[in-house]
C-alpha cells in the first residue's frame, strides 16, 4: 500500500533530477500520492524510480495516472498498447534512438508534456541518460539576450539529419503506418511553463531549424550559441539505469540525451509520452 508519508526524495545533482523511494508503481496510486509525486516532479524536472518491474499494462496504467498517453508519430507501438514504443539498441546496432540532446517531438504543434521511460534490459556498463534544466539555461542568459529571444519563435522540424538517423533502425523495423514524411511547428523560444509559471529556453539542437522570419544562415550563430549554453555541465544530471528503473521527465523544461557508449550490448526500454499543450 502506497502512502505519501513513505515517499523519500534524494536529489541527483544541483541542477535537476530526484530519485524517489518508497513507492510501488504497481500498487494503487491514490490522488494524494499522485499530487505529491507531481509536485516533486515539477520541482525537480525529472524523477526516477527503481525496481519497478511493470508489465506493459501496468506501465500504461501508471502513465494514465499522470496524463493522457499519446502515440509516437514514427514508430508503431506494441500490438496491445499502441501508446508504448520499444526503444531498443540491439547488439549489432551502432546508432541509439534519440541519441542527441533534445526535447521530445518539439516539431509537433502540441509536443508532449512528459515522457516516461521504463528500463527492461540494460547494458553491463554505459547507456546512461543525461538531462538538462532549461529554466537554468534561460535564467543564466544575459538580460540583453533574453530581451531579444523573448520576441522570437523557432521553427522545429522532424527531419534534421542528426536526429532522423537515430530513429532509422526502429522505423525500418516497425514504421507507424500513418507517419507523415515531415512534421514542423514554430514555438516560442522563451516558453512559459503552464504549471510552474517559470520561463525556460525552448530550443534544441535535434529539431530547431531557424527563427521565424530569419534564414537558417542568419539563425545559425545564435542557435549554435544556445545549443552549447543550454547543456553546460552545471545544468545537467546523469541517470544510470538498471532493469526496472523508471524515469518521468518534464518535456517542457528539460532536455535529454541518451549516451551511446555500449556498442555490442543490448539496451531495451519501454517509452510512453503524455499529451501536452501548445507552447506559449
Ligand atoms: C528518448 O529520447 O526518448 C530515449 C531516451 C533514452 O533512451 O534514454
Amino acid at each position: 500500500m502506497n502512502t505519501v508519508d513513505a515517499i523519500r526524495v534524494s536529489r541527483c545533482a544541483g541542477a535537476l533530477g530526484a530519485e524517489i523511494a518508497g513507492v510501488d508503481l504497481a500498487a494503487p496510486l491514490g490522488e494524494s500520492l499522485i499530487d505529491a509525486l507531481r509536485r516533486i516532479w515539477l520541482e525537480h524536472g525529472v524523477i526516477f524510480f527503481r525496481d519497478q518491474n511493470l508489465s506493459p499494462a501496468q506501465f500504461a496504467a501508471t502513465a494514465r495516472r499522470f496524463g493522457e498517453p499519446v502515440e509516437y508519430p514514427f514508430v508503431k507501438g506494441l500490438p496491445d498498447h499502441p501508446e508504448i514504443i520499444e526503444v531498443i539498441k540491439r547488439e549489432h546496432e551502432t546508432v541509439n534512438f534519440g541519441g542527441v540532446w533534445h526535447s521530445d517531438t518539439a516539431y509537433l504543434e502540441r509536443p508532449p508534456m512528459a515522457t516516461m521511460l521504463l528500463a527492461r534490459e540494460t547494458p553491463p556498463y554505459g547507456g546512461d541518460t543525461l538531462f538538462a534544466n532549461q529554466y537554468l539555461a534561460w535564467e543564466t542568459l544575459s538580460e540583453g539576450m533574453r530581451g531579444m529571444l523573448t520576441r522570437l519563435r523557432c521553427l522545429n522540424s522532424s527531419d534534421k539529419a542528426d536526429v532522423s538517423r537515430t530513429r532509422e533502425d526502429r522505423v525500418r523495423e516497425n514504421a507507424a503506418p500513418l507517419a507523415k514524411q515531415r512534421y514542423a511547428a514554430a514555438h516560442p523560444v522563451a516558453r512559459t511553463h503552464p504549471e510552474t509559471g517559470r520561463v525556460s529556453l525552448y530550443v534544441n539542437v535535434a529539431h530547431a531549424l531557424r527563427f521565424e522570419g530569419m534564414s537558417e544562415e542568419e539563425s545559425a550563430p545564435i542557435l549554435g550559441y544556445l545549443f552549447a549554453h543550454q547543456v553546460k555541465p552545471e545544468f545537467t544530471c546523469r541517470f544510470q539505469w538498471r532493469p526496472g528503473s523508471l524515469a518521468l521527465w518534464d518535456n517542457r523544461c528539460t532536455l535529454h540525451n541518451p549516451v551511446n557508449d555500449y556498442h555490442g550490448s543490448r539496451r531495451a526500454m519501454l517509452r510512453i509520452t503524455l499529451a501536452g499543450d501548445a507552447p506559449v
